[in-house]
């Protein structure tokens, strides 16, 4: 492969500046510690990887007398390289200083590749070597990808080009594909992931195969690249496996032979993969099998994995996406933002302990903005793992700028009210709130095998922001940028001051000239791109917005719609209930309002739509114009790249601009105030 720096994404190690005084104090320090690096701990077998680290760091600080010793004279056996149990502090590292020492101590090999990236990556953002001072210790259990990869190579929701795991039917294999795999395994370790399913949760009839022992070679040759670095392999499956291959025809839960079917494979998958993850399993979901279909619940149908599984410490990550999406659009009883609680908060304490419920960012699906899902507040006595989606589905598909971590910084703090005390999100996800064993977070990868992996280069942020939240949620938004911005441009003020601006307004921007006031759906259907108002309106996915002459949005209080707002704890339950507390961004999806209601803002309902949709399109203009005032500080490749997807996003954001305006003008019949152009 000959790819350039979009290849090689935030591990471009630049050289360390020398700028400033003060760079030049932390090059010296560093320097010290690079003559003579002391790590406490065994030394991994595989000499490769401290030769790079090495070459890396001579790279960073131009310099060849790098010395590194580990004081445990004793090397890991390649059963030892991704121990189970996935305890936070096997994998945390520490590095002390001792006058002009520093020590590094690690007490698994995980810790051991977690600290040569934090040192790599803290070298080749040009920051001082002392911020590395203390205790490392990752916040979630598990950090995780989800690859909604098909075998045929396509991706479902996919913008970045083919799979780099799947081609024509087949795992790959061939010596080169491998190599962009362990590619991929250094970036997302070094972001901070350990685990990653490489199949689509939609498990078709040939990828219902991956479990069967005909792929056990090829699973097990990228389940070696990934325990390289650190990172467990799990496949999604499909629930009927069983019935899809015709060998049991059923797939009841409580059935014996089913049982025991699932011990048998489970046996032969982790024989030859000890340290394999386990399943991910989308059921009864969007025409996915499930328990169901036998009158058995949901938790029936994951105890029943569960079990299989367990005797190999296996887990089982099962999905709460279950909705009914064969909904009739005249029937106003029914909320599909209803169902996952509703399905699930009855079994809370009734799933085994390497069960964990894989719960979406927000009861809907990954709209451009959700309240948080209730449901993370509702179990207490269940695991559960967060799920959101760094592909950019509705968020512009990686050909408009949108960068997420405003948004999942945001839902992460959300203070659910949960166990009587503030009880945020991220604290939930992690185990902490509810004393679970185990927790996580988890997301939809957006990578592909365009040679800048994620299409749009600067969705690269995203994927590498996500990791750094999953590893440490505390951090803020421009601290995660800035240093994605620094290892992957240099260090230059302009180039960071630019686009850590265009990178942390995005996602508002985006927000502002599509669906209005978190009412969502807005989009074309099934490829849920560019704007279409009532794409969604007559469907059976249960996902409108209701507007009339009189107003728009969705009814969800108890006093006079769907209830959903009594699914949140106190106080949310009463600030999404009342219309005067409820807060302006989420107006519509919690209340059917007039369009001349007056939100919090001072603006009546409609005009803030045409107030927003016009200067959100024009602030995709100046996102543009940003980007274009680092012409010839980039280098032509990049700057380029990024140039034609900007001059896209303004042509469409018009485009949404005006369609969202003409509709909402033709139905209510309200100018706008200020008179600008709005189609009739
Ligand atoms: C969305 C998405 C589907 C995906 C599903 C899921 O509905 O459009 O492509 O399969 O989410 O999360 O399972």
């Amino acid at each position: 492969m000959i790819y350039g720096d979009e290849y090689k994404a935030w591990l471009c190690y630049p050289k360390f500046s020398l700028e400033t005084d003060e760079d030049k104090q932390n090059f010296e320090d560093w320097l010290r510690f690079i003559k003579n690096i002391k790590i406490k701990g065994k030394e991994p077998l595989n000499s490769n990887i401290m030769k790079s680290f090495k070459q890396r760091l001579s790279k960073i600080f131009s310099y060849n007398e790098i010395n590194i010793n580990f004081i445990d004279s004793k090397t890991y056996n390649d059963n030892e390289n991704n121990i189970k149990g996935w305890e936070v502090e096997e994998e945390a590292f520490s590095i002390e200083a001792y006058k002009d020492e520093y020590l590094i101590d690690i007490s698994s090999y995980k810790g051991l590749i977690n600290a040569l990236f934090k040192i790599l990556t803290t070298a080749a953002s040009s920051s001082s070597i002392k911020s590395l001072i203390g205790k490392h210790t990752p916040k979630n259990a598990i950090r995780m990808l989800n690859h909604w990869d098909n075998i045929d190579g396509n991706i479902e929701r996919g913008y970045a080009g083919k799979s780099i795991f799947f081609r024509n039917g087949e795992l790959i294999f061939k010596e080169n594909d491998l190599k962009r795999i362990e590619d991929y395994a250094k970036l997302i370790a070094s972001a901070g992931y350990n685990a990653i399913a490489i199949n689509n949760v939609n498990v078709h009839k040939k990828e219902t195969e991956l479990i069967l022992p005909k792929n056990f070679a090829r699973l097990s040759s990228i389940a070696n690249i990934f325990r390289k670095w650190g990172i467990h392999l799990f496949l999604s499956i499909n629930y009927a496996a069983q019935m899809e291959l015709g060998e049991i025809d059923t797939a009841d839960p409580l059935n014996e032979r089913v049982k025991q079917w699932w011990s048998d494979k489970a046996a032969d998958l982790w024989k030859k993969i000890p340290d394999f993850g386990g399943f991910l399993v989308k059921a009864d979901s969007e025409g996915r099998p499930g328990p169901f279909t036998y009158g058995r619940n949901q938790a029936d149908g994951a105890n029943m994995l569960a079990q299989a599984v367990e005797p190999h410490d296996g887990l089982i990550l099962w999905r709460c996406f279950v909705y009914n999406c064969q909904q009739d659009w005249r029937d106003r009883s029914t909320d599909r933002a209803k169902a996952a609680y509703d399905y699930f908060k009855p079994l809370d304490g009734q799933f085994k302990e390497n069960v964990l419920l894989q719960i979406k960012n927000g009861p809907m699906d990954f709209q451009v903005r959700e309240p948080v899902s209730p449901l993370f507040s509702a179990l207490k006595h269940t695991n559960v793992l967060f799920e959101a989606q760094i592909t950019q589905e509705y968020t512009g598909q990686q050909r408009h700028l949108c960068g997420l971590l405003p948004m999942w910084k945001e839902i992460l703090d959300f203070k659910t009210g949960a166990n009587k005390e503030e009880s945020p999100i991220k604290e939930i996800a992690c185990g902490k709130v509810f004393n679970r064993n185990i927790g996580g977070m988890t997301a939809v990868a957006n990578i592909g095998d365009d040679k800048n992996w994620t299409g749009h280069l600067l969705a690269q942020s995203n994927l590498f922001g996500y990791g750094q939240l999953c590893w440490n949620p505390n951090l803020s938004t421009e601290e995660i940028l800035s240093k994605w911005i620094k290892l992957t441009f240099g260090v230059n003020k302009k180039i960071e001051k630019t686009i850590l601006s265009m990178l942390e307004k995005s996602w508002e921007i985006y927000e502002s000239y599509t669906a209005p006031l978190g009412v969502g759906w807005m989009v074309k259907p099934d490829v849920h791109y560019g704007p279409d108002v009532d794409g969604y309106e007559y469907s059976r996915w249960g996902t409108y917005h209701f507007a009339d002459r009189n107003g728009i949005g969705v009814d969800r209080t108890v006093a006079t719609g769907t209830g959903y707002t009594s699914q949140y704890c106190n106080p949310w339950n009463s600030i999404y209930e009342n219309i005067e507390t409820c807060p302006d961004n989420l107006i519509l999806f919690f209340h059917h309002e007039k369009w001349s209601h007056l939100l919090k803002s001072g603006k009546t309902v409609i005009q803030h739509i045409y107030d927003s949709h016009f200067t959100g399109a024009q602030k995709a203009e100046e996102l543009l114009m940003k980007w274009e005032s680092l012409k010839n500080i980039l280098d032509e490749d990049r700057y380029n790249s990024v140039l034609k997807r900007l001059m896209h996003q303004v042509e469409h954001s018009k485009e949404w601009r005006d369609q969202i305006n003409t509709y909402c003008f033709r139905k209510s019949g309200i100018k706008d105030e200020q008179n600008r152009k709005i189609y009739d």
